[in-house]
């Protein structure tokens, strides 16, 4: 749940370390060990009346009060969510836990994957230690890997408690603190002006060109917008930056800059109802710079700001990106123009974006980060929807170990060719892991298997995503493999690093 500590960097309980529980380790899922008194079922759905969604919000109000919003506030991000994508853990009769399922897609090799953000994980505090967590999130999982979503995010308060659900660590988000005066860039070339609802076809298509070379970053569809756009308690900001009367002008007299090749990536419906979004949002239809019809928007930000001790005031952007190195230099200076009234401005980002790397000297001052996690809930559809480097040409053959879902277990070989991905799962493979993995706390998995490289699911996150070397995820003890296999594991998921600055 987006909070006031986001401005401020991820609530401490976030980074604290856990150690990884290890390893290649073959257990049953938690839910079925925790506890040894017999305990009533739980069961985990929708909410189904008015009363279950006031208990679910209740429940989530009391384990987010830390964070000092008004209890309004609570009601306002679950109906955000949806209540159809909320779901409750009801214990004889009782809501005793709840979560938010957020759909969207996630960018790993220029391609958008089906997956699911998880937000609000909330046990009541007298059902919490006896593993409704755990259960909750082996229910969601399960339903997931069902309907065919192959992966899951969610920004972690515990480590441990998702690790045991199969998730792990596989991206960042970073939150810069700039010193507004040391940026020293002047670009005035461009125009910038108070963003408007018709900007949105532009705006989207600038955070996808950011996405198709990043990793990591959200597909943004309505409900994502309007979390960064609208959400919060805080005054928001937004504009563009536009270079004049440089855009082709289209039949419909309307400007180019959302017909790009990037743009064309999304669907017209998608723009339309990114457009309908915006429509009756926060973004001002301000008359006081009217948009320019023959003019590219190159570039945006989107910010709140907040008092400072004595005067003066802190910016707090949520997104900035540009299409054009000359649009990013502007962002820069409009940022920097602030300075008379705000010493910093902190940015939420990735560990070297692009904008801000192409800094004369280190412009920061401070920074926090967060480690995102993925759990993957269907790891051959997974491998055959993300994208891989076009000149690429591998095959890897490995054995997949996971606990919770029977689709990742088994044997499989990846084939990497002009940048798509083929999964086989192989002869024979998947019967020994599978007998296996229903009898209790196994043996390590180390010399069971013929093939090169042998991983646990939570293993295959990380490498997945890029975020580290198959080497690195072998010192986490959670992949095995002999040094030609792990480099070339290494090779097929090498990219950028993963990040995103979308908060749910
Ligand atoms: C965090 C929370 C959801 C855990 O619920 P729970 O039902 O008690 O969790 P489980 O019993 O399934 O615990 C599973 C594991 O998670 C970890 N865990 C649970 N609560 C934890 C806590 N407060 N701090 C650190 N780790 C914790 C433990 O490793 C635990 O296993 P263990 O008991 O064998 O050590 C619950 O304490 C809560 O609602 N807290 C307030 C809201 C919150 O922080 N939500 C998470 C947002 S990402």
């Amino acid at each position: 749940m987006p909070t006031p500590a986001d401005k401020n960097g991820p609530p401490r309980s976030a980074t604290k370390g856990s150690s990884p529980r290890s390893t290649l380790e073959v257990r049953p899922p938690r839910s079925a060990t925790k506890g040894s008194s017999p305990r009533s079922t739980l069961e985990v759905r929708p909410p189904r009346s008015a009363e279950e969604i006031r208990a679910l919000n209740d429940v989530e109000y009391e384990s987010f009060a830390g964070f000092a919003q008004p209890r309004e506030q609570t009601a306002a991000w679950t109906a955000h969510i949806g209540h159809d994508n909320m779901r409750v853990a009801v214990r004889d009769g009782r809501v005793v836990a709840g979560l938010g399922i957020l759909h969207f897609g996630l960018y790993f090799g220029g391609r958008a994957i089906p997956a699911t953000g998880i937000s609000a994980v909330a046990v009541a505090p007298d059902a919490r230690g006896s593993g409704v967590a755990t259960e909750l999130m082996n229910a969601l999982l399960r339903e997931q890997a069902r309907a065919g979503t192959p992966l899951s995010v969610l920004f972690p308060a515990s480590y441990a408690l998702y690790r045991g659900a199969g998730y792990e660590v596989a991206g960042s988000r970073v939150m810069f603190r700039l010193a507004l005066r040391t940026i020293g860039v002047r670009a005035r070339a461009l125009r910038v002006r108070p963003a408007t609802a018709a900007d949105h076809p532009a705006i989207n298509a600038i955070h996808t060109a950011r996405a198709l070379r990043t990793s990591g970053h959200v597909q943004r569809g309505p409900r994502e917008w309007r979390t960064i756009l609208e959400y919060g308690l805080d005054p928001i900001f937004a504009y563009v930056v536009e270079r004049a009367g440089s855009g082709a002008v289209a039949p419909d007299g309307k400007h180019s800059a959302g017909r790009s090749a990037v743009a064309s990536r999304t669907s017209s419906t998608q723009r339309a109802a990114v457009r309908r979004a915006a429509a009756g949002g926060s973004i001002r239809d301000a008359g006081r710079a009217a948009p320019d019809a023959h003019a590219t928007v190159e570039g945006y930000i989107i910010y709140t700001q907040t008092a400072t001790r004595g005067a003066g005031f802190e910016l707090h952007v949520r997104d900035m990106a540009a299409s054009t190195p000359e649009a990013g230099r502007r962002l820069l200076s409009f940022l920097a123009s602030n300075m008379t009234m705000a010493e910093h401005a902190s940015v939420l980002t990735g560990p070297a974006e692009s904008l801000l790397a192409s800094a004369s000297e280190e412009w920061h001052d401070s920074m926090s980060r967060i480690l995102w996690m993925m759990r993957i809930a269907d790891a051959p559809r997974a491998l055959e929807q993300r994208g891989y480097p076009p000149g690429m040409q591998a095959a890897l053959r490995f054995e997949l170990r996971d606990e919770l879902l029977r689709r990742n277990r088994g044997t499989f070989e990846l084939r990497v060719a002009d940048g798509r991905g083929r999964v086989r799962a192989l002869a024979g493979g998947g019967r020994s892991a599978r007998a296996h993995a229903g009898g209790g706390t196994g043996p390590m998995i180390r010399g069971r298997s013929a093939l090169p490289l042998r991983m646990h699911i939570r293993g295959l996150s990380p490498l997945f995503s890029g975020l580290l070397s198959a080497g690195e995820v072998a010192q986490m003890g959670l992949i095995e493999g002999d040094e030609a296999a792990l480099a070339t594991a290494t090779a097929i998921f090498s990219g950028p690093a993963p990040w995103m600055n979308d908060r749910f």
